[in-house]
Parts: C-alpha cells; sequence; structure tokens
C-alpha cells in the first residue's frame, strides 16, 4: 500500500475501483486484487459482471486463474453500481474512446462515467484516466466535471492520466512488467498517481504533465501505425518488383542498430492502432496543424483489404479462375492474432469486397464463433470440412492454433497475406504470400 496523502477523507485506502471491464479493466483488476487492494470493478454491461461474479472470464481469450481465487477470497467483485465507486481511495477509468463517423474522437463513455463519478466524489480520492484521449482531455474536460463538485484539484481529490499499453495476447509483456507512464494535473496529483501505480506494476515512469502523458500514448501507437505502413509500402513495391518482401525484412532485420522489424499485412485492425493516431490529428488539426505522416498512414494501411482481394483475384488468375461464383474460404478474421476481438478488423472490409465480387465467402476462425460483415453474417466452418468445399484460401489472421499443415497440403490455392507459410516453412506452388 502506498503512503496515503493525508487527505484520506471518508474513502478506504485499501479499495481500488476500475470502471469498464474490459481487455484493459480487467487485467488491472485482477492486478490491483493481487497487490491486496480490495478491488471492485464497475461496468455497464450486466453479462459482464455476472461473469465476473460467477468466476467465469468475460474475455475467451483471457483466463487468468487469479481472478477466480481472488472472487473466492472475496477481494474482487463487480457492479452495474456506480454507488460502489464511493468506498474506493483509487478510481481508474477504462472505458472506450473510439471513433465517431467522420472519424474524430468519440469520448462520450468517459465523459458519462466522469459525471457518475462527480455524484459519488469523497476527499482523498484518486481518479486515474486510462482510457486514451487526446492531448489536452484530462485537463481541460475531465477537471472541469469532477471540480463541478467545489472540490479542490491536489488538494480535495486527485486526478491524473497513466496510458495504457497492455498487448492482448503477448505471453511476455503484461501488466506487471510493462513500465507505466503517469502524469497528475498538478505535483501533487502526480505524486499520488505515482504512488499507487508503484505499489501494482514493476516500474513507474513520472512525466511532467497530464497533456504530456496523453500525448506518449498517441506518439506510441503513431510510431506503430507508421512503421507498419511502411512495411506495407514495401510489399506494394516488393509485388512490383517482384521481390519477396518477408526475405528483404528478414535481411535488413539483421542490422544490429537502427533497423527495427515491421511486417506488412492485410490492413490494421484492434481498438488502438487505427484509432488513437487519428485522436492525434483531431487534436492538432484544432490548432491548424494538419500531421502529414498519420495521414498517409491512415490511407496506406486502409487501402490494404482492397490491396489484398485485388491480388487474390491475381492468385485466381493464375489457376484460370474467376472470382465470380468461387467459394473463397477466409482463415482468421479477428483482428490480430490469438484474441477474439474483431473490432476494426480489416477482415470486415475483405468479406466485404469479396463478396461485392460475386465470391461466395465462407471464414474459419477458432476464435470467433459468428461474424458480421456489411454483405452478411457468417458462422465459422469447420477447417477440414470447410477445405473440402473451398477454392481459394485467404489466410487473414494467422492464428497460432491453425492447422496450416492442413491447407497448403489440401492443393486449395492459398494466397496467405500474414507470411505465416512462409515462416512455418510450408510454401509450395500452391502457396501465394502477400
Ligand atoms: N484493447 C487494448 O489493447 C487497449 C490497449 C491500450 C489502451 N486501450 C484503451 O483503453 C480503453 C478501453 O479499451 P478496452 O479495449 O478495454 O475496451 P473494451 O470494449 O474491451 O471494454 C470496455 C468496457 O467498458 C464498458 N463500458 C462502456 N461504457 C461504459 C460506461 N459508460 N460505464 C461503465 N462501463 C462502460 C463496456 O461494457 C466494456 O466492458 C480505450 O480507451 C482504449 O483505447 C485499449
Amino acid at each position: 500500500m502506498w503512503a496515503p496523502s493525508g487527505f484520506a477523507g471518508e474513502s478506504n485506502l485499501d479499495t481500488v475501483c476500475v470502471i469498464g471491464l474490459g481487455y484493459v479493466g480487467l487485467p488491472l483488476l485482477i492486478e490491483s486484487a493481487a497487490s491486496g487492494y480490495d478491488a471492485i470493478g464497475v461496468d455497464l454491461a450486466p453479462d459482464r459482471v455476472d461473469y465476473i461474479n460467477r468466476k467465469k472470464s468475460p474475455i475467451p481469450e483471457f483466463a487468468d486463474e487469479r481472478l477466480f481465487e481472488m472472487v473466492d477470497r472475496g477481494n474482487l467483485t463487480a457492479t452495474c453500481n456506480f454507488g460502489a465507486l464511493s468506498a474506493a481511495r483509487v478510481v481508474i477509468v477504462c472505458v472506450p474512446t473510439p471513433l465517431g463517423k467522420t472519424k474524430e474522437p468519440d469520448v462520450t463513455s468517459v465523459i458519462l462515467v466522469l459525471e457518475e463519478i462527480r455524484r459519488y466524489l469523497k476527499p482523498g480520492q484518486v481518479v486515474v484516466i486510462e482510457s486514451t484521449t487526446y492531448p489536452g482531455f484530462t485537463r481541460e474536460v475531465a477537471l472541469p466535471i469532477l471540480e463541478k463538485t467545489g472540490m479542490r484539484v491536489g488538494h480535495d481529490f486527485f486526478l491524473g492520466f497513466s496510458p495504457e499499453r497492455i498487448d492482448p495476447g503477448n505471453p511476455i509483456w503484461g501488466l506487471k512488467n510493462t513500465p507505466k507512464v503517469v502524469a497528475g494535473v498538478t505535483p501533487a496529483c502526480g505524486r499520488e498517481v505515482e504512488a499507487f501505480y508503484r505499489t501494482i506494476v514493476e516500474q513507474v515512469h513520472r512525466v511532467s504533465s497530464t497533456d504530456t502523458a496523453e500525448l506518449v500514448k498517441l506518439f506510441e501507437n503513431t510510431f506503430r501505425a507508421v512503421n507498419i505502413a511502411l512495411a506495407n509500402e514495401v510489399a506494394l513495391m516488393s509485388n512490383r518488383l517482384q521481390v519477396d518482401t518477408f526475405e528483404v525484412i528478414e535481411a535488413a532485420a539483421t542490422k544490429p542498430f537502427g533497423f527495427m522489424p515491421f511486417y506488412p499485412g492485410p490492413g490494421l485492425g484492434g481498438h488502438c492502432i487505427p484509432v488513437d493516431p487519428l485522436y492525434l490529428s483531431w487534436k492538432m488539426k484544432t490548432l491548424n496543424y494538419s500531421v502529414k505522416f498519420i495521414e498517409l498512414a491512415d490511407a496506406l494501411n486502409s487501402s490494404m483489404p482492397d490491396f489484398v482481394v485485388s491480388r487474390a483475384q491475381d492468385v485466381l488468375n493464375d489457376h484460370n479462375r474467376c472470382m465470380r461464383g468461387t467459394k473463397v474460404l477466409v482463415v482468421g478474421v479477428s483482428y490480430k492474432r490469438d484474441v477474439s476481438d474483431v473490432r476494426e478488423t480489416p477482415a470486415e472490409r475483405i468479406l466485404e469486397l469479396l463478396a461485392e465480387k460475386g465470391a461466395d465467402v465462407r471464414y474459419h476462425d477458432p476464435y470467433v464463433p459468428e461474424f458480421d460483415f456489411p454483405g452478411g453474417s457468417l458462422t465459422s466452418m469447420e477447417l477440414v470440412e470447410a477445405l473440402k468445399t473451398s477454392e481459394l484460401v485467404l489466410i487473414v489472421t494467422d492464428h497460432k492454433s491453425i492447422d496450416y499443415e492442413a491447407i497448403c497440403a489440401s492443393g486449395v490455392p492459398v494466397f496467405d497475406t500474414r507470411g505465416v507459410t512462409r515462416r512455418l516453412g510450408l510454401c509450395r506452388d500452391s502457396v501465394t504470400v502477400i
């Protein structure tokens, strides 16, 4: 437990409340309980709350045994009732921050949650936003909402921002061992937020302002989006030059300094990489600055599904077939390997384009039993059965558990947008890699 500030008021020093129990909030709730706090999770979704209280993970691929022990021990509970947060010393906001229809930040959920926190705010409480926001949000939007209580920040309550860096499905880097960047809207807030996180993660790096911490998060994900776009452009160039993209990247990666490998793919997905850079470009537009890197990367990454479908057509041509009427099996529809998350997945646009071109589409994904796309709703097919009746296999997501040996041995033409068949040494005449 961290040393209290001396403003503990009525709040319980040992209770942490996490609002929003998804990919970010659930691991944080568990890590807080594992660090000895009484952890209370609040979520709008009753089924999610119910799952947790019945000792089941609401996220299929996230099965942390500690969740079950902690519910049993009674130091982890979930509720839909925001009143629970009045008992907490620390309240952490982990609700979604998607894009609106015109790709502008949609911070509605965070604002709704802040309004709830305002209703229950008690002296001594520390409020931390972990939802990704644009620079200035915590100071300009969150702070005025909480100050409507009449309490003074840095004296009566504390407010900070700490970007979440979780990488779902990553077996090495989790919440505990990934350094945490933190900041407060005043120096006292910064100290409180830092002291709290030091009790649950191994390394904390405090920066001077919440605007800085917000920009850190967007810079990190913009770095990824821009470099993935460059790798995608290398794939487009290699295609014209008739060289193997993966061979180029592998060889470049032998340079021990000044190069970091990124890989091409069917397009970006998930709740972060395609979204966060656009939060930054939106903010910069309000300051009359256009972030050309972000716009270019967004355009390139967004064009990948079209490239993939056009290459799939080339592959069919090479087998004297056309797209219309061909049975195309898409393998993997979640946005990345070994997760069930389909938010912003490029598979959606790829299936839509294939269907528009007259293909008879189906898919296989062990993590996603049902999948909706603009052209219809599909149910995942069993792989071996699907291979028997498919005329083209299009690998979109390279889940580890998929039987690539069976895919490549089936004789059905394969177009692999992830290079997984190459990695596994399964390339043969029937396989084309992006
Ligand atoms: N998923 C990631 O890998 C990741 C990584 C870093 C940062 N982030 C950021 O963290 C935030 C949360 O992302 P996530 O992936 O955990 O989202 P998620 O969709 O997995 O979970 C969000 C949860 O919040 C709940 N919720 C929504 N509105 C609510 C409200 N008004 N009150 C209470 N609960 C509400 C939902 O029911 C859901 O359970 C986002 O800002 C995201 O950008 C996500």
